[in-house]
């Protein structure tokens, strides 16, 4: 199926190679470098014999290993920087909204003021679910995750969208890109009322994406609920910060999933899935157990004792990439503020901004070059916003789904890609006779 067209590896400037000596034979291999990296398979020629299959790679949790070629995000980690297609994540949250955002993620270019216009009337005449959608949610006992829930229900959708299956289709990949991104808030506001025991609230095509979100989530007929302006640019401001975040796990998920060219509702949920978990899209959920377990200000001792002890992690601290401080972080701490003046102040935040002075003056976090990150902050603001905590990964993936979409349609034009499958190292017994 030639769904990969767009891409060749493109020739970059500073490219040299590396001479390596193999000791058992005594040949020297020129491995090419470019874009600071040396191809695994290049290695594959360096054999002792015929039998030989060649040297390989190692690396466990890909600590150090790209595994395509991308122009949607870039980030160094040093610095603390963070670009989406080459535009400063300070100056777009607050300027740019999240719809305009997902447009610049996808396409590369920010829209328009037409393009802006058509593509936010086509996101918001998509944010209705076909009516088996609410019924499956019934299924559902009220105290279960509104992750998982969240999670089922796009795997769901995809079963009411069988046509998506088509994705060497450029214009069925665009037209399930749109309603993925234009479903995402309305299954998560279906996850938050079906835990309250409310009934669903349907999208309304008048408001913009945030402004709808919030009103499908606490509207609804007689309710009176009318988004606060403030909050609602919080909302949005918070959505382009979690628009994408380059190959982390949920999206190496999304990428992986998706080289099978299962359809893009399976492979988000599978990516989703990934997002779940505390070490990622999690944390945010995790940050504010911890500051309720924690409890107050005299509480904090005990507890960082126990993380330099290594048995506790301070939740939303650390980053595998970022070893400076997290941009997303220092303006999510700005928002709450802002939000605060609306909502009243979230107590926990003198908590978190306690622990955060501490955590920068220690040497175990000094040492381990840990900082805040992107979720040490946005649940105390989802907090005052009246989410309940089970919420807050989903609040996560709601705008996470534009990133998702944008890697997994880059990947599909790669021609580079294929199935991902990556190798092992087998040390397990050799082959030997099964007892009698
Ligand atoms: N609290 C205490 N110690 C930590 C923390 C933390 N939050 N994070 C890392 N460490 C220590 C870790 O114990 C290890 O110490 P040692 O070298 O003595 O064994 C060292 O720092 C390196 O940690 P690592 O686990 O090897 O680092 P990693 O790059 O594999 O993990 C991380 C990155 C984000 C999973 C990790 O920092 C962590 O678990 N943080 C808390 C969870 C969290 O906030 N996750 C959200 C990440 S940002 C949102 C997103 O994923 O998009």
């Amino acid at each position: 199926m030639p769904v990969n067209t767009e891409s060749d590896t493109p020739e970059l400037p500073g490219s040299f190679s590396l001479r390596v000596s193999d000791p058992r034979t005594g040949h020297d291999y020129e491995l090419p470098v470019e874009h600071g990296t040396v191809r695994a398979t290049a290695l594959g020629q360096v054999r002792a014999g015929e039998d030989d299959p060649g040297l390989a790679t190692y690396d466990p949790a890909f600590k150090n290993t790209a595994n395509c070629i991308s122009r949607i995000t870039y980030i160094d980690g040093d610095r603390g920087i963070l670009e989406y297609r080459g535009y400063p994540i300070e100056e777009l949250a607050g300027t740019t909204s999240y719809l305009d955002t997902a447009w610049l993620i996808l396409n590369g270019e920010l829209p328009t003021p037409d393009e802006s216009r058509v593509w936010a009337a086509e996101i918001a005449a998509r944010a209705g679910v076909p009516d088996p959608l609410p019924r499956m949610l019934e299924g559902f006992r009220a105290d279960g995750h509104p992750m998982a829930i969240f999670i089922a229900l796009l795997a769901g959708l995809g079963a009411m969208h069988p046509e998506s299956k088509a994705v060497a289709d450029p214009a069925v990949r665009a037209e399930h890109v749109r309603r993925l991104i234009a479903a995402a808030p309305t299954l998560a506001a279906m996850a938050y009322r079906h835990g309250r025991g409310l009934s669903v609230v349907p999208p309304r095509e008048d408001l913009s994406l945030p402004a709808n979100f919030l009103n499908m989530v606490f509207g609804g007929e007689g309710s009176g609920y009318k988004p606060d302006p403030v909050l609602e640019r919080a909302m949005d401001v918070l959505f382009v910060l979690h628009a994408d975040h380059e190959q982390n796990c949920s999206t190496s998920a999304m990428r992986g999933v998706g080289s099978s060219h299962a359809d893009p509702y399976s492979s988000a949920a599978a990516a989703a899935a990934a997002l779940y978990g505390p070490l990622h899209g999690g944390a945010n959920e995790a940050v504010l157990r911890m500051l309720d377990e924690i409890g107050s200000i005299e509480g904090i001792p005990a507890f960082m004792d126990s993380v330099r002890r290594g048995e506790r992690r301070l939740m939303g601290f650390g980053h595998r990439v970022y070893k400076s401080y997290d941009p997303r972080a220092r303006i999510i701490k700005r928002t709450a503020y802002e939000v605060f003046e609306v909502t009243g102040k979230n107590p926990k935040i003198d908590i978190a901004l306690e622990l955060e002075r501490i955590a920068l003056g220690e040497e175990y976090f000094v040492k381990r070059r840990l900082y805040p990150n992107v979720d040490f902050y946005s649940g105390i603001i989802y907090e005052a916003l009246g989410f309940p905590v089970g919420l807050f990964p989903v609040l996560f993936a709601v705008p996470r789904m534009s990133g998702w979409l944008a890697q997994w349609d880059e990947m599909l034009g790669d021609r580079e890609q294929k199935i991902a499958r990556p190798k092992q190292i087998y040390l397990g017994p050799a082959k030997r006779p099964v007892p009698a």
